[in-house]
């Protein structure tokens, strides 16, 4: 539409002078007006475009200041999430025992499930890590345990809880998550790290980052912490930004830690580095390592296999080897890539 108005205002412009110096040109040399009022015609005439094409714009940008509005009152109208009122006060505490019991869930009503009659338990403090192939499902059960996705009743427990009568605001304190794709603000790396966090301390932040291993990044950052971060972090490495994500799961020192391939970007003896830092910072937690990398995978207690919404192995990585199924095949071809 502007590519068509654009031209089409400046050569309606130009028309109507042409027009008047045809018309009144030809009026003046019959005599019917003087030169002067042929000159004072052309003067209002120019003095009129200036005004339509300003009224042209304030039409504009009048419809697209509504149009934007719209859309944030669409947000601004959404109610909070909140309990609904089925949350059980009584638990205030987690202690990271997870349990899933033949769960059967999809994205979408009616769709096609993404998980199959899926059952799992991890025990508090155990490290497991959930592979399979690209579609199978593992970043659907990560988004079960914040609730992001809803699970029917009797079907995922906490420490023995029914999720859904876990009040939000507990759940949440004792869950880290690192999504697959995270965004950032933008705003300072501290403020992305911190997202959420009533009074964040300046040193469970800066010891987030450590973590995470982001504080060798800080030093080739202008302000440090205080680096303002591009909208999405554009501004920061893919793994940079991992890495932020990662510090922002970290910094509630939560029970529970999800990573949903969280180190993809990361290069593999750095990711190496920061799991060994995980494994030895003192705080017990119970984690959930999503990774494509199956050297990673092999860092676990326990490996779960997910194939097309089922589990379909599941034991220690050494036992899965030796058994040949799907996790050994998955080893062996990203050796033989590895290798090439
Ligand atoms: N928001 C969504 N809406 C509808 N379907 C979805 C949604 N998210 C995932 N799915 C479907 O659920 C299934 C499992 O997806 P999921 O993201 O859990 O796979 P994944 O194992 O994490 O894959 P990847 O290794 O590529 O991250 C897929 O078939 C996918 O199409
Ligand atoms: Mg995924």
């Amino acid at each position: 539409m502007r590519g068509i108005l654009i031209p089409l205002m400046g050569s309606l412009g130009g028309m109507s002078s042409l027009m008047a110096v045809w018309f009144g040109g030809r009026l003046v040399a019959v005599g019917t007006i003087s030169l002067g009022d042929f000159v004072a015609f052309s003067a209002y005439l120019g003095m009129l475009i200036w005004p339509t094409v300003a009224m042209g714009w304030v039409i504009n940008s009048f419809q697209r200041g509504r149009v934007a509005m719209v859309r944030l009152q669409e947000i601004l109208d959404l109610p909070p999430e909140t309990d609904e009122g089925g949350g059980d006060m009584s638990i205030t505490e987690l202690h990271g025992e997870i349990e899933i019991r033949n769960l059967t869930v999809s994205h979408i009503e009616n769709g096609p499930p993404a998980l199959h009659n899926l059952s799992l338990r991890i025990g508090a403090g155990e490290t497991v890590a959930l592979v399979g192939p690209v579609g199978s499902g593992k970043s659907t059960v990560a988004e079960i345990l914040p609730r992001f996705l809803r699970v029917p009743d009797g079907t995922v427990f906490m420490d023995g809880h029914d999720i859904n009568r876990i009040p939000l605001s507990v759940l949440r304190r004792h869950l880290g998550y690192a999504p697959q794709e995270a965004f950032l603000f933008s705003r300072s790396l501290r403020d992305n790290i911190a997202f959420g966090l009533e009074n964040p301390a300046a040193d469970e932040v800066e010891r987030a980052a450590a973590l995470s291993g982001l504080s060798r990044d800080l030093d080739g950052f202008p302000a440090g912490l205080e680096t303002l971060v591009g909208e999405g972090g554009v501004t920061l490495s893919g793994g940079q930004r991992q890495r932020t994500a990662l510090a922002r799961a970290l910094v509630r020192g939560p029970r529970i830690l999800i990573l949903d391939d969280s180190l993809s970007s990361v290069d593999s003896e750095t990711e190496q580095q920061i799991l060994d830092g995980l494994e030895q910072s003192t705080q017990r937690r119970t984690t959930l390592l999503i990774s494509h990398r199956l050297t990673t995978a092999s860092r676990a207690d326990r490996v779960i296999v997910l194939d097309a919404g089922r589990a379909v192995e599941e034991g220690t990585p050494g036992s899965l080897l030796a058994q040949g199924g799907l996790f050994a095949e998955m080893c062996r071809r990203q050796e033989v890539e590895g290798s090439a």
